[in-house]
């Protein structure tokens, strides 16, 4: 797809401003804010009130901080931020690593439609990863002309001057890219929660797993220079944030393309240093780039929490083969083995994949034969989702509906079973949680997180949110503990 921008029609009930953009980023962005600023202030008086705005994520992590810096230029504009979206701006941070993602975007584009029709000044958005599949673009143009802005994953920092494009045009404004080299700095963003947040380390994804979409809607590999990642993490802290996560499709590649290489290890070593912050998170590992070092800096450290998100996939060689992971079931448990004898209090979870082509009931045996003898603390099980452009969905012994449903639930009951044996280990102890919030089901209770990443709920109140305190875990309910406040 090629770079494009439809601004064909000019709606002149907005002045565009007249002094000429800057071309330097971020400042190019902060014009164009400035004037959306104007936009919105018009058509907030035309209205005789405020301007809503929602941002709705699906999918992982990434997008939920990408979300983040949307949320930041809309209140930037003058919006006024709500969850509800019966709104004036409505943008879906869409997924399309499984269909079911997509469909959902689909779904609730129709309920759009029909607010939009007793809305008229409504703008509805779409960006994120199923805006990188030119299907997707052609689908959207032909039987949802009622969206007015289109912009994928490598373009979201110019999410203030394609907003002004829009304000500027009734027709469907499209800026797709092909793929970027440019990570754009300094430009704002709205936290869900201000003690704790996301932070991109790097971009993208090298590892073409032959399952995955996201290399190639992502775009290859890019790491941010590691002065801003602490810088941002130092402003982070002074705000409040006690709990930072490192962000990356495959974090243990971090730094290797940069002009001046560092590990990601040593990344964690520069974090750690930073005063004030007391817990540091990441996410994702790819087994096959997991070092010893990392190993090394993570026993180490005081702050870096005792929890691995360590994807499997799957436990059979054969298929990991086809899947080009790049390790084998018995490297795999070697890893595991070596990481455990180091740090034996560290909780592993995983992803795993069911019904990849191919596939046989034998092969979801030895994935189960990995999940007992490692005892995930929690594993995501996926059923297999064709994605197109994929070499795997090119293959042609795709794996029959009601062979890939027993395995799934054959697999799924290993996966509680040993879980909760896992989790209930703790019980009895006092550990250290960090409050989150007011719990959602009994308003007398708190919900806090402990550095393995289990939640536990406890009597308490909104005073604690963000701060962490030692928790008695008193009773296990299968993932998550009912405790009691330590003094
Ligand atoms: N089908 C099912 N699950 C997938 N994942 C990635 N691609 C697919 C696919 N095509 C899963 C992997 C990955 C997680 C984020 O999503 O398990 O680790
Ligand atoms: Fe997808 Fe594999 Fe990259 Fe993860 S490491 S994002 S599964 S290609």
């Amino acid at each position: 797809m090629c770079n494009e921008m439809n601004l064909e029609k000019t709606d002149n009930n907005f002045t565009p401003l007249t002094n000429k953009p800057p071309a330097k980023e971020p400042d190019r962005q902060y014009y164009f804010i400035e004037k959306c600023r104007n936009y919105i202030k018009k058509e907030s008086e035309r209205l005789g009130r405020p301007l809503f705005a929602a941002t709705v994520t699906f999918g992982c992590q990434m997008n939920a901080r990408d979300s983040e810096k949307l949320s930041g230029i809309l209140k930037e504009v003058g919006y006024e931020l709500t969850e509800n979206e019966d709104a004036d701006f409505v943008i879906y941070n869409t997924c399309t690593v499984r269909d079911n993602a997509n469909q959902r975007v689909y779904g609730r584009l129709g309920h759009l439609n029909s607010l939009k029709k007793e809305k008229k000044h409504m703008k509805i958005a779409l960006c994120g990863c199923m805006m990188q599949e030119p299907s997707v673009i052609e689908k959207i143009r032909s039987s949802y002309r009622f969206v007015d802005l289109i912009f994928g994953t490598h373009n979201l920092y110019k999410f203030a001057e394609l907003l002004a494009a829009m304000f500027e045009t009734d027709e469907m404004v499209t800026d797709i890219w092909e793929k970027t080299d440019k990570i754009v700095e300094n430009l704002p963003t709205e936290r869900k929660y201000p003690f704790k947040s996301g932070i991109n380390i790097m971009f993208g994804c090298n590892n073409f797993c032959s399952y995955c979409i996201v290399p190639y809607v992502r775009g290859r590999e890019r790491s941010r220079r590691p002065e801003e990642i602490i810088h941002e993490i130092e402003k982070l802290v002074f705000e409040g944030v006690v709990e930072v996560m490192l962000l990356g499709q495959n974090v243990n590649s971090y730094g290797k393309n940069l002009e001046e290489p560092i590990t990601f290890a040593e990344l964690l070593r520069r974090v750690e240093q930073i005063e004030g912050l007391k817990r540091i998170r990441f996410m994702t590992s790819h087994p096959k780039d997991l070092s010893d070092e990392l190993i090394k800096v993570m026993k180490e450290s005081k702050k870096i929490c005792r929890h691995l998100h360590l994807p499997l996939q799957s436990g059979s060689t054969r298929i990991l083969r086809a899947m080009n992971r790049r390790y084998t079931k018995e490297q795999y448990l070697a890893l595991v083995d070596k990481i455990r004898k180091e740090i034996p209090d560290l909780a592993i979870t995983t992803d795993i994949i069911v019904g990849f082509p191919g596939e046989e009931l034998c092969d979801v045996d030895e994935t189960i034969d990995v999940v007992r003898r490692v005892g995930y603390d929690n594993a995501f099980t996926f059923i297999y989702s064709r994605r197109t452009g994929t070499p795997a969905a090119a293959m042609e012994n795709q794996v029959p509906d009601a062979v890939v449903r027993e395995g799934f639930d054959r697999l799924l009951k290993v996966v509680q079973e040993t879980a909760r044996e896992r989790v209930r280990l703790l019980e009895g102890k006092t550990m250290d949680a960090l409050v989150e919030e007011i719990n959602e089901q009994d308003e007398s209770l708190v919900t806090g997180r402990l550095s393995n990443n289990t939640i536990v709920h406890f009597k308490g109140d909104a005073g604690l949110i963000g701060q962490i305190v030692p928790v008695y875990l008193k009773e296990c309910h299968g993932f998550y503990y009912l405790g009691e406040k330590k003094r």
